[in-house]
């Protein structure tokens, strides 16, 4: 059964431990998931961005065959699964869908407008049971090439939002999603020890958690980051196994073209990258 994140989210803030968010794109992504949270009894949260969403026929199919393969699997620890950056459409679709968490991103409207839909989500999500994420000051990234810095939120447009019952707070540090640029400045401490200051109990999420530094991902989990989101990592890991798979000729070899020994390979690749960060931001055994 899927679960809100609220309760392993507390948990992990007042353990000063990070619960990993890992985006999910097909099924062996999932399985591959499933099966390391499962074996180091941590707790997890499989992120699904719109469009991964859309990429796997739509929001039901994938509540569906998650549901699903967490029975089927025989997944005793939690599982959320969870909207990545959610517009306010999708974040109603996934919530009609059967996710058992949503991610509203109101970053990019005028801080009364993000406030007013977030308002109207958080009671949604509350009658029905599941946790809400929210987002003040936007994350960086790539986009066509051009990598934008992340920007620092505002401590005090972070409390309002913390304030209307959110269940966790993604809160721009300086983190920016994808590859960092050589000249990335790092995470700006002083922002989320302030935020923290503001906003209490409430877990913090930090984004963007491909090649952040392991001293920078301690500290913001010192300071109350509570959930991590690792995407591209997983990504490119599964990249590399299977070119290194394809390079070897092994896909042209035997019945090495099948398509369960083709993707073997990268599903093996994930599950190993998903284990050192559940090791790093110190979820394993607290399921
Ligand atoms: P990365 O792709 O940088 O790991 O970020 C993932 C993320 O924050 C998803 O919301």
């Amino acid at each position: 059964m899927l679960v809100s994140a609220k309760e392993m989210l507390t948990k992990a803030k007042a353990g000063h431990y990070a619960v990993g968010q890992f985006n999910i794109n097909n099924l062996e992504w999932t399985k591959s998931i499933l099966l390391t949270a499962q074996e180091l009894n941590s707790p997890v949260i499989l992120g699904v961005s719109e469009g991964a969403g859309k990429y796997m026929t739509g929001f039901k199919t994938v509540a569906a065959m998650v549901d699903a393969m967490v029975d089927s699997l025989g997944i005793t620890v939690p599982v959320a699964l969870h909207l990545d950056h959610g517009s306010y459409e999708g974040a109603k679709a996934c919530i009609e869908a059967g996710f058992s968490s949503i991610m509203f991103d109101g970053s990019h409207y005028p801080i009364d407008e993000n406030i007013a839909k977030t308002k109207e989500l958080v009671a949604i999500c509350n009658e029905k049971g599941l946790s809400l994420e929210a987002e003040v000051g936007s994350i960086g990234g790539e986009e066509d090439g051009v990598v934008g810095a992340g920007e620092c939120a505002d401590p005090d447009e972070c409390k309002a939002v913390a304030d209307l019952g959110v269940t966790m707070l993604a809160a721009g540090i300086g983190n920016i999603h994808g590859k960092y640029p050589d000249n990335w400045a790092g995470l700006s401490f002083e922002t989320l020890d302030a935020i923290q200051a503001k906003t209490g109990d409430m877990p913090l999420v930090l984004h963007g958690g491909t090649g952040i530094p392991e001293d920078m991902i301690k500290k913001a989990i010192s300071l109350g980051v509570a959930k991590i989101n690792v995407n591209t990592e997983c990504q490119l890991s599964f990249a590399e196994a299977t070119r290194k798979y394809i390079e070897a000729g092994k896909d042209l070899e035997g019945k090495g073209f099948d398509p369960r020994k083709l993707l073997a390979p990268g599903a093996e690749a994930i599950k190993a990258t998903v284990k050192e960060k559940m090791e790093l931001f110190g979820s394993v055994g607290k399921a």
